[in-house]
């Protein structure tokens, strides 16, 4: 069985969150520990079902090797017991997830949190919507992204490790 289950969360899962989990199966891939994690994405929103990843958003992402195979989903109360970390794009996103989960009260037993708590070479805490803006958007989404993806892998496949 997977020992790390993992959902990205954004508001309308066909930009940050579906970028976020092809980045990070790229990582886990890379690293030959693709047995070690479950990893999916989803939106608070369901304005999207159904559909694939923006087109600017694959775009970008395939310049960079990566692949985006996510088709978009709306955020389920089950979410909160099915994965053990569900990680959020901005502070929207996470006020959703965790109204969620006082709804869900006891069983709700995911821990929620801020993606870019993660990043190490970026101090800012909010993925920017990409949706409304230029191709610079998603360039900055994916540059967020990367950042903080290594550094989910590298405190999970590390848990003693901890910055002095
Ligand atoms: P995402 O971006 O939350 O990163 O997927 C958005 C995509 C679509 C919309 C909002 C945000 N929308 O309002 O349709």
């Amino acid at each position: 069985m997977a020992e790390h289950r993992v959902l990205f969360v954004c508001l309308g899962n066909i930009c940050r969150s579906p970028a976020a989990e092809g980045v990070f199966l790229h990582l886990v891939k890379q690293r030959d520990l693709v047995d070690s994690f479950v990893v999916d994405s989803a939106g608070t929103g369901g304005w999207h079902v159904g559909q694939p990843a923006d087109q600017r958003m694959q775009a970008a992402a395939n310049r960079r090797g990566i692949h985006l195979p996510s088709r978009a989903r709306q955020l389920a109360m089950s979410d909160l017991t099915s994965f053990d970390l569900i990680l959020t794009m901005d502070q929207d996103n996470l006020d959703a997830v965790q109204s969620l989960s006082r709804e869900a009260g006891g069983r709700s037993t995911a821990t929620i949190q801020p993606m870019l708590g993660y990043a190490r070479r970026h101090q800012t805490r909010d993925i920017p919507d990409p949706y409304y803006g230029g191709e610079a958007g998603f360039e900055h989404v994916l540059d967020l992204l990367e950042d903080a993806c290594e550094g989910l892998l590298e405190t999970l496949t590390n848990p003693a490790k901890h910055p002095e």
